[in-house]
């Protein structure tokens, strides 16, 4: 059984989180959003603020807190603005963990060092033009030629993409294994045949950075494999079994602004002589509203804490993303409802929260790939 008791120090961060996120974060995030301008500067204070490496020990660069801290705070960053949030959820959970995780001690200190303590950008290169909810379909190659391995191919929807300094690539070293064929590689930026092909303009999480990454010819150091040949798939689904969660905790963070801004509005705003939050209507929606979101953050702690103590965590983190992705559509779309014709407009920030919300079932696996992996372990198929 879990127990959701928080700390002193998780209370604390969560503290801390939040207010950045209402002082930094939460006046420019429309602006950004309308100008898909990515927040370098918010981004830089996050980092002196411990928020890119939250997992990662102090001895190599991180904050060297637990996951739930990670989600408590994630979640107060994406309330204000869901594109620092998921910036901040990848470098975390998709660059950093793995290589703490699995990194040589050379890897942990010329990379994992600097990506934690936010002085570079990570992405996570895994999604191709033929290879989204197929990952082990990876068309990108890497040859091996004395010391290096070589690199060719494609990867799309690259969060981070044009602004990150080091990438971690997926690509296939024997195709004829299939999974075990798929390694992982950490590629610098500025090596020689990378290059941003395209920059993504986007529905929603418009001041994050989304770009498509090509590879030609790029020589990649042998010693920048991670762990081992052949490792790059196991290693590209346990990162993403926790990177479900940070992105469980954005749509909760999202979720709660379009609860919060509807509670504000129904406060003001009268029809037939009486505040909106009178109507019984009303009421019901913001009822079911809370208790979801109460739902997802409970599921979502639960996956938290299964990891911290180390247990398998792969269908709890699914399903807090399915759940808590479902959740933050659900929301934004009421809260426009209860705005009424206002909700369609810039005006008020709730339209940009269902733009936002709706990535939250696609990226890091769709929400139908979340229940192949829920089914298979509920038919202990795994
Ligand atoms: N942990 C450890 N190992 C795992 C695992 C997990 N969670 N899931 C699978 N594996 C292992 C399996 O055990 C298997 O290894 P063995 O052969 O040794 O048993 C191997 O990996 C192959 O797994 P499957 O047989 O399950 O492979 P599959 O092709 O049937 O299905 C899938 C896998 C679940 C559909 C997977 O492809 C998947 O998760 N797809 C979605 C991909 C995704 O989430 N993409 C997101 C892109 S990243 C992104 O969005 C980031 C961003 O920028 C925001």
């Amino acid at each position: 059984m879990v127990d959701f008791d928080l700390t002193e120090e998780q209370l604390m961060i969560r503290g801390a989180a939040r207010d950045f996120a209402d002082k930094e974060l939460a006046t420019g995030a429309a602006q950004r959003d309308e100008r898909e301008e990515f927040p370098h500067e918010q981004i830089k204070q996050m980092a002196e603020l411990g928020f890119m490496g939250m997992m990662v020990p102090a001895e190599d660069g991180g904050a060297g807190l637990d996951t739930v801290s990670y989600v408590l705070a994630l979640e107060e960053i994406s309330r204000a603005d869901a594109s620092a949030g998921v910036i901040m959820s990848v470098n975390n959970s998709l660059v950093c963990w793995g290589l703490e995780k699995f990194g040589s001690p050379e890897q942990k200190q010329k990379y994992l060092k600097p990506l934690a303590s936010g002085k570079l950008l990570g992405a996570f290169c895994l999604s191709e033009p033929e290879a989204g909810s197929d990952a082990v379909n990876q068309r990108t190659t890497a040859v091996r030629d004395g010391d290096y391995y070589v690199l060719n191919g494609t990867k799309n929807f690259i969060t981070n993409g044009s602004n990150a300094d080091i990438l971690l690539v997926m690509a296939t070293t024997d195709r004829a294994k299939g999974a075990k064929g798929v390694s992982a590689f950490i590629v610098e930026k500025k090596f020689k045949g990378v290059s941003v092909s395209k920059k993504e303009h986007k529905l929603g999480i418009r001041s994050s950075d989304t770009a498509q990454i090509t590879f030609q010819d790029c020589r990649v150091p042998k010693e920048n494999v991670v762990k081992e040949e052949g490792f790059g798939f196991k290693f590209a689904m346990m990162t993403l079994d926790g990177g479900r969660i940070g992105i469980a905790s954005q749509a909760i963070g999202i979720a709660r602004a379009a609860l919060e801004a509807s509670l504000k509005y129904v406060k003001e705003r009268k029809a037939f002589d009486k505040l909106l939050y009178e109507f019984q209507a009303i009421q019901f929606k913001l009822a079911d509203m809370h208790t979801n979101i109460e739902a997802a953050h409970l599921l979502t702690l639960n996956a938290a804490l299964r990891k911290d103590r180390g247990e398998r965590f792969t269908k709890e983190a699914a399903m807090a993303k399915l759940f808590a992705s479902k959740v933050a559509v659900d929301c934004a779309l009421e809260a426009i409802q209860i705005h009424g014709g206002y909700g369609y407009l810039k005006d008020f920030p709730v339209e940009r929260y269902l733009r936002d919300a709706k990535i939250t079932e696609i990226y890091e696996g769709t929400s139908e790939i979340q229940r192949l992996v829920i089914a298979r372990e509920v038919l202990d198929q795994k």
